[in-house]
């Protein structure tokens, strides 16, 4: 009977998990550039490791854009030059992954963070789906390379890993 219960409690663990963003899954956003008077402007990512790709959406300049010579990127930094000045696409390794988690019928789950080796620095609640309150250190916690959720609380969680970036 307890190796029931303990095999039914782990199928509804297994049944709460859901990998939202896998580690090494690229976060692209759309942003406006500028190379004013001619110079060199750079933009960090700060919630990126790595700068996987930027492509020109619509340019706005008279100026052209090429890559290499009046945009480029490096590391978790993008930049434009020689007058360019676009709306790009810059695609980048996030330094964050969400994870869902959920305590179905007021049980505790675990739910395990991929980290791909990163030393995780922050939780946060991203977007509650319970009614029941998720409160950090109330009904979700860290512990250790997992979200654990009571309660009720159910919720994609936010894992931010220590920033290294890497060029
Ligand atoms: C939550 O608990 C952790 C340790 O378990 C602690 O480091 C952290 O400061 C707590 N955060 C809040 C907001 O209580």
């Amino acid at each position: 009977m307890f190796a029931f219960k303990v095999l039914m409690c782990s199928l509804l663990v297994m049944a709460s998990i859901f990998d939202m963003a896998s580690a090494s899954k690229p976060v692209c956003t759309d942003i406006q550039l500028s190379s004013r008077g001619y110079r060199l402007k750079t933009e960090v990512f700060h919630d990126a490791t790595s700068v996987v790709a930027m492509d020109v959406l619509k340019r706005k300049s008279r100026s052209s854009c090429t890559f290499g010579s009046s945009y480029g990127f490096h590391g978790n930094t993008v930049w434009v030059n020689n007058g360019c000045r676009a709306d790009f696409r810059v695609c980048y390794k996030a330094t964050w992954v969400l994870v869902i988690c959920s305590s179905e019928h007021f049980r505790p789950a675990m739910c395990p963070i991929p980290t791909g080796g990163k030393r995780i620095v922050a939780l946060d609640l991203y977007k509650k789906i319970s009614r029941s309150a998720c409160r950090l250190n109330q009904s979700f916690y860290l512990r250790g390379n997992a979200v654990r959720v009571v309660d009720g609380c159910r919720g994609l969680f936010k894992v931010t890993f220590e920033n290294i970036p890497t060029y």
